[in-house]
């Protein structure tokens, strides 16, 4: 097939043409000193950089001869690869989840592609073959082109390609020339390879990976397959070496201080070797030495080994021996700027990311990542489920119902090759990598024969993998596609009836806890099976990193969009942001919980000592310092560190000598584990473990001392003191005024609050659809009474409420001036008959915006809700208002904290007030933003200009729930029942 042809692209049985065969990604050298450098290989030239570029936006205004030597390109505009066309000024990204991008736009159905909207890039490069590969073979490495391209060079075709997601390469040899040779690509956005790439992801197109140039040696290996065997014992480590060659090879094998620990030809044997893990990624460096028929060295090949097992015992998984539990993560490669073409940086930050917050495991949801990812993986210590480049969610369930009527691959054979395809590329390209312990067979693609071939070419390839498919759930008929049950959003009941069926395979959660703005709640639901079942095998977050891209608004700021933003229609909106990080990196509160959820050793501290359990299945703890301290009131008094000697998958009690306190007051012992010393991933003294002890000694509240002054008008009730005057009015029937010296403290009176601003989870399962009578008694309520009662040294004024939710519902809120000018303000509720949940029971009011620094003894330092506050501390932390907008893609409830022992309101000369807990501790939000403010902003530029800063108390808010964003409710016992009676109280003072 030398002359291109149109048709390839709606033609499942082209995929490929002229394309070489893939093969491991290994580099290669002249020299072992080269080899032993890595440095960047001579053998390699980048094609990286700006190229000619030309755009159109469908099929037909494509610059048809562009590729002919006489067409001169000059004049065109340049591009940067790698990236993406539709983030460099051409055309516009669209985000979708699982409806095809055209839905709507082009009736097609497969193997069919929209003819009117298929944009076109046409890519020119000029080279001149490098010196040092002249009189060379010549080749051309594409790592990543979205979705289809053909490749010219001097005029003459060279080749085409699909799958976005592997390499594809071609012999330029005999179209090369000593001169300027000008290379032309054509990437279409559409081909066959789109329907089965249906990720639930950005739309881009174009040249998105590195490009190169590359030769090789008289004599080259190719390909080779690395295989690392143990016996039983694990007492010797057998490392094959399988390359089709002639030539003679031979093998050095060094550790990881440069000692030969091996040498000569393959198998080589080791005694004793260090097994590679997440825990311990012991690489050993093995150099393949080449030489040609006269005996001199040629190539040399450096090919980092792992020494690992990983098989299925007794229906468990397990490596080296022992059960392994994932601590995953799903991530997909984003950068809010740069979308999927990502840098190393990007990488490295990921990947210390996930360390520090103790996962362990990663899905390259949903595509073969960069060989660079894999790296690091094999380096940093990741166990990865591989998944190749299959997603077919759009041809089979419509508006989340299953409908098969034109299902791909099913058991079409004409997908068949095309899809077995991206299996080999992946396979083939990837197989070296210790860090890979599973084979996805792509994502939400249902079930059928195609699929479950695709599993036997894997197992038929590599017996030391296990392979892994979600979509037999879909159709059982084809459960043997999957070595291990895996499931999406599988709630933890269900989990749990797999388990206690007798199953035939363990359980994983390929996705699970949607990390949807405001969500994660409930996450501990899972990670409490692990100790339960074992063969409950854990689960991989989704997702890691939020999926939206910089873009500026009409005022030239710079927000981060989501679907929908760029004008992209069809769209799925803000689906795209699901990460524990946002998309340009940071942190997002929801890390808290993960990183102490999937701790890999435990601290349960008390007054005397702590039990320290080692869920580690390789290491000790002799990596770690234990410390501890013991805090008063959130302030710490005394503490040390100790040492902890624990071997793996054992627990002990360490006494420690905490001294007891006698004076009344809370004390919480705080126990953490830290690294002694500064690894790859984290610097020295990076927390791994925490555990906290809470205990009261009580102590008798004094009664606060002075009198007031009552002042009942006809209007207004005045109740005066010392240095601040306090008013309520009968019309507007609340609090209206809190004068501390002089400073009015109330912006905006107190009122009963009843709503949360939605979050994403909120939304998604149509919460306000029941719940909305809640949203109007927030807004109006009716007060029907108020009743002033003056004591000693103090005056209470209480206001009954009827709100619109139902007339029979009552709602009191008691204001008690004492004294010393401190109002204790008593929240009494009392339900009837049938009502809908109540997202929170709150007072709600705004002081002047001077007033917005915190001062907290709380549980935090992170956002927390009461099902996603596992790993909170109680302790005393600072910040401001501002800080407690949480950056999710739509603004939302956000910033809450639980477990609330004060919280210090102030202004810069630290004038304010305080808000103390009485009995139970509240749950507080103080925000620049009012909940309503946040519920009708879909971006953060509509929030308006900041005036006050918003304090709402609660007794309790719902929990935020996360097992989806499209139905889940939050778990009954997070939910508030309204009909019950509820009461919480708390003290305002001045600061
Ligand atoms: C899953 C899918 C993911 C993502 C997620 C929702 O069904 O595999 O790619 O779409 O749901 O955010
Ligand atoms: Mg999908």
């Amino acid at each position: 097939m030398n002359s291109p042809e149109l048709k390839w692209l709606s033609d499942t049985s082209v995929f490929e043409v002229n394309r070489l065969p893939a093969h491991s990604d290994h580099t290669y050298y002249a020299t072992m000193e080269e080899a032993r450098r890595e440095e960047a290989m001579d053998w390699r030239y980048s094609l990286n950089g700006s190229w000619k570029f030309h755009y159109a936006a469908n099929v037909e205004s494509r610059p048809q001869s562009f590729y002919e030597m006489d067409t001169d390109c000059s004049g065109w505009d340049t591009i940067q690869v790698p990236g993406h066309i539709q983030l460099q000024g051409y055309g516009k990204p669209q985000y979708v989840n699982t409806m095809y991008p055209w839905d709507g736009i082009s009736p097609v159905r497969p193997p069919e592609i929209p003819q009117d909207s298929n944009p076109v890039g046409s890519y020119v490069k000029t080279f001149t073959k490098p010196e040092k590969m002249k009189g060379q073979p010549l080749f051309i490495s594409f790592q990543g082109v979205e979705s289809a391209l053909y490749v010219w060079l001097n005029g003459q075709f060279v080749g085409y390609s699909e799958d976005s997601f592997t390499p594809a390469e071609f012999d330029l040899t005999s179209f090369v020339t000593d001169g300027e040779n000008k290379l032309a690509v054509e990437v279409y956005q559409r081909s066959t390879g789109s329907w089965l790439e249906d990720q639930d992801f950005w739309r881009f197109s174009g040249i998105f990976r590195d490009v190169y140039l590359y030769t090789m040696p008289e004599v080259h290996i190719s390909d080779l397959k690395v295989r690392t065997e143990l016996d039983e014992s694990f007492e010797t480590g057998v490392l094959h070496v399988d390359a089709e060659t002639e030539a003679d090879l031979h093998f050095i094998l060094e550790n990881r201080n440069g000692q030969v620990v091996a040498e000569g030809a393959s198998p080589l044997t080791i005694k004793r070797p260090h097994l590679w893990s997440a825990e311990s990624p012991y690489l050993y460096q093995l150099f393949i030495q080449v030489r040609n028929s006269s005996g001199e060295l040629v190539e040399v090949i450096p090919q980092k080994v792992g020494f690992r097992r990983f098989e299925m015992k007794n229906k468990i998984m397990h490596l080296n021996g022992k059960r392994i539990v994932f601590k995953g993560v799903n991530r997909h490669e984003f950068n809010c700027r740069s979308g999927r073409a990502i840098t190393k940086e990007d990488m490295i930050w990921d990947i210390k990311t996930m360390k520090q917050n103790n996962i362990n495991a990663v899905r390259t949801s949903h595509y073969p990542n960069q060989t660079e990812w894999y790296n690091l993986c094999d380096e940093y210590g990741l166990y990865v489920i591989d998944e190749m480049n299959l997603e077919t969610h759009g041809s089979w369930q419509k508006m989340g119902k299953v409908d098969t009527a034109w299902t791909i691959p099913g058991n079409k054979p004409e997908w068949q090759d095309i899809v077995l395809d991206r299996a080999k590329s992946m396979y083939e390209r990837d197989k070296n990598h210790p860090s890979i312990l599973i084979w996805s067979c792509g994502n939400e693609s249902h079930a059928g024969e195609v699929i479950l071939n695709i599993s036997k070419y894997f197992k038929q390839q590599d017996p030391s993998r296990l392979v892994h498919y979600e979509g037999v759930f879909y159709d059982r008929e084809y459960n043997a596609t999957s070595d291990m049950e895996s499931r999406m959003y599988a709630k933890p009941a269900d989990i749990e009836e797999y388990l206690f069926s007798d199953p035939d395979k363990p359980y994983i959660s390929c996705e699970y806890i949607h990390a949807m703005g405001n969500s994660l709640g409930g996450m501990y639901k899972y990670t409490d099976l692990e100790e339960k079942y074992p063969m409950y095998q854990g689960g991989f977050i989704w997702d890691f990193i939020d999926q939206a891209l910089v873009k500026k608004d009409r005022f030239g700021q710079e927000f981060l969009a989501y679907g929908g933003d760029f004008d992209d229609r069809p769209t799925d909106y803000n689906f795209c942001g699901n990460g524990i990080v946002t998309s340009d990196r940071k942190l997002s509160p929801k890390m808290q919980e993960v990183k102490f959820l999937y701790q890999n050793i435990k601290l349960f501290p008390d007054q005397k000592g702590v039990l320290v359990k080692n869920d580690q299945l390789f290491e000790g703890t002799e990596a770690y310092e234990l410390g501890w301290t013991i805090l008063k009131n959130g302030l710490p008094q005394q503490g040390n560190v100790a040492d902890v000697q624990l071997n793996p998958l054992s627990e002990q009690y360490i006494s420690l000598d905490i001294p007891h306190f006698e004076e009344p007051g809370e004390y919480a012992i705080h126990a953490s584990l830290c690294l002694k010393e500064k690894t790859i991933w984290a610097e020295a003294g990076h927390e791994v473990a925490f555990g906290q002890y809470i205990y009261t000694i009580e102590q008798k509240a004094a009664e606060p001392a002075g009198n007031v002054t009552v002042v009942e008008g006809d209007v207004i009730i005045g109740v005066h003191g010392d240095d601040f005057h306090v008013l309520f009015s009968k019309a507007s029937g609340t609090l209206i005024s809190l004068q501390y010296a002089g400073s009015e403290m109330i912006a905006a009176p107190p009122y009963p609050l009843f709503w949360r601003a939605r979050t994403d989870n909120d939304k998604g399962n149509q919460f306000a659809f029941k719940s909305s009578g809640w949203y109007t008694s927030s807004l109006v309520r009716k007060c029907t009474n108020v009743e002033l009662t003056t004591g000693e040294h103090s005056a209470a004024i209480a206001f009954d409420y009827v709100l619109p939710i139902s007339e029979a519902v009552q709602a009191t809120v008691t204001y008690t001036v004492y004294g010393d000018g401190s109002v204790h303000v008593k929240n009494d509720y009392k339900g009837a008959g049938q009502l809908p949940d109540m997202p929170i029971h709150a007072l709600s009011f705004k002081v002047p915006a001077d007033y917005s620094q915190l001062d907290w003894y709380a549980m935090g330092p992170e956002e927390n809700y009461e099902d996603r506050a596992k790993g909170a501390r109680l302790c005393r932390f600072q910040n401001a208002a501002s800080d407690n907008v949480s950056p999710y893609l739509a603004p939302q409830e956000s910033g809450a904290r639980t477990g609330v022992r004060f919280v210090k309101i102030s202004n810069e000369n630290k004038k304010g007030l305080a808000i103390h807990f009485i009995n139970d501790p509240l749950t507080c939000t103080i925000s620049p933003y009012t909940a309503f403010e946040l519920e009708n902003a879909a971006h953060h530029y509509e929030l308006p200009p900041v005036h006050y800063t918003v304090v709402t108390v609660a007794g309790r808010q719902m929990g935020v729930g996360g097992d989806d964003s499209w139905g889940a409710p939050v778990h009954d016992e997070h939910r508030i029942h309204s009909e019950n009676e509820m009461t919480f109280e708390f003290m305002v003072q001045p600061l």
